[in-house]
């Protein structure tokens, strides 16, 4: 089966010169990159394999909503994807439930296909691994309130492994991702349910990640800037 894998370049790079250079040396098949908004346009026209990804989009179409940016331009400018969710906007600044379960519909509608972050904190996770699946659970059933499965990838990113090198077990993550598929696919449709594994990924564990067969791909922040890192990540699946 194909593996993907996300390049999350967060508020990465500095510059549109270097956005671009570092596209280049990461245009993959299989890839998916998701700058900035302002470079987005300018990595597209540099891309010939990987696809074009954005890091958030707002719940409305249009309208007076200063600073927001809607799915139908992100679709209109190439992007395929959108992340909704992520930890550091749920943390940082302060997204809930509800307001990614709108984003969620209107990116869909907009014909974007959403990659949703979820992942329970260390406090949960010292609970166990069986806390850390009700605290998922409980993500993906008001994330996913209004849409249909086929419409989402679930990034599984405990937020303790994000940008702390310290990943989370591979056979845990990929009992995680088993857990996911059955929550959001049922049964019956939890083998067409795809789940991403983000969190310290490196060019040492990104292999042992993706070798595991309920784990469909990675979702990247820092070594997506390390391009050579980054080309051994996706060259550990082909
Ligand atoms: P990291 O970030 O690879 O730097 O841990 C992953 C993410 O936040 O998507």
């Amino acid at each position: 089966m194909h593996k993907i894998v996300v390049a999350n370049w967060k508020l990465h790079p500095e510059t549109k010169s270097e956005a671009i250079r570092l596209a280049r040396a990461i245009d993959k098949k299989g890839v998916i990159i998701c700058p900035p908004f302002p470079f987005l346009d300018s990595v597209r026209e540099n891309l010939l394999h990987a696809l074009l990804g954005a890091q958030d989009t707002f719940w409305e179409e249009k309208g007076p909503y200063t600073g927001e940016v809607s799915p139908a331009m992100l679709k209109d400018i190439g992007a395929r994807y959108v992340i909704l969710g992520h930890s550091e906007r749920r943390n940082v600044i302060g997204e809930t439930d509800a307001q990614i379960s709108k984003k969620a519909v209107v990116a869909i509608w907009a014909g974007l296909k959403v990659i949703l972050c979820v992942g329970e904190p260390l406090s949960v996770r010292k609970r166990g691994l069986a806390a850390a699946k009700n605290f998922v659970q409980k993500q993906l059933k008001e994330d996913l309130k209004w849409v249909k499965r086929k419409d989402v990838i679930i990034a599984y990113e405990p937020i303790w492994a994000i940008g702390s090198g310290k990943a989370d077990k591979p056979e845990e993550a990929a009992e995680m991702a088993r857990h996911i598929k059955r929550v959001v696919g049922g049964k019956a449709g939890a083998h067409k349910v795809k789940v991403l594994y983000g969190g310290s990924v490196n060019k040492k564990n990104g292999a042992l990640f993706l070798k595991q067969k309920d784990i469909d791909g990675a979702l990247v922040g820092g070594a997506s800037l390390r391009p050579r890192d980054f080309v051994h990540i996706v060259q550990s699946v082909t």
